[in-house]
């Protein structure tokens, strides 16, 4: 099952929540930083160990003080206009978590919208990829979260699980 509730990723227990991180892993603002400062700084000096990650990529990591078991952290494409491979990338960040995310025995699991925010990527189009991926996974998880930070982009991903 896919759904969208409006929430803090932060607060929600799943067996793992998806961070939208930068190459370099060592933390930053938006959905990165709430996620940094809730699992405490046992998570910076794991992702420190893992020295980095490619964009589309996903790495893991725990949870420590979240009520997430797991951290799945992947790098979404800066939007550069839409030319620059950006929704291969970002179909790559969700198909790899997904299957990470399989690998650890993950059930339940929550996105934000991965590159929407000061990556620029636009909303709509955003979903639309996440969407189309997370269906090609439903069948093999109980759960699958979009968690979104307003109540507008709840009602986007609202309207094309509809669809
Ligand atoms: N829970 C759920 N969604 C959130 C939360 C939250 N607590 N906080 C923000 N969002 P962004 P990006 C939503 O900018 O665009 C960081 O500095 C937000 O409304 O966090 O992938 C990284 O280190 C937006 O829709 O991520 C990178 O440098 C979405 O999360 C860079 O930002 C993503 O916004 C990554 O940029």
């Amino acid at each position: 099952m896919i759904r969208a509730i409006q929430a803090d990723i932060t607060t929600l227990k799943v067996d793992a929540i998806v961070n939208a991180a930068n190459e370099s892993l060592l933390g930053g603002g938006g959905v990165d930083g709430a996620i940094h400062r809730a699992a405490g700084p046992e998570l910076l000096a794991r992702c420190r160990a893992l020295g980095g990650c490619p964009t589309g990529e996903a790495k893991i990591t725990p949870g420590y003080k979240l009520p997430a078991r797991w951290v799945i952290h992947t790098v979404g494409p800066v939007w550069h206009g839409g030319k620059s491979n950006e929704p291969t990338l970002l179909a790559n960040c969700y198909r790899n978590s997904l299957a990470l995310a399989l690998k650890h025995g993950v059930k339940s699991i929550a996105f934000p919208g991965i590159s929407t925010g000061v990556y620029g990527y636009p909303k709509d189009k955003a979903a639309e990829v996440a969407v189309m991926i997370m269906r090609e996974y439903e069948s093999r998880f109980d759960e699958i979260i979009a968690c979104c930070f307003s109540e507008g982009d709840k009602k986007l991903y609202e309207s094309l699980l509809k669809a």
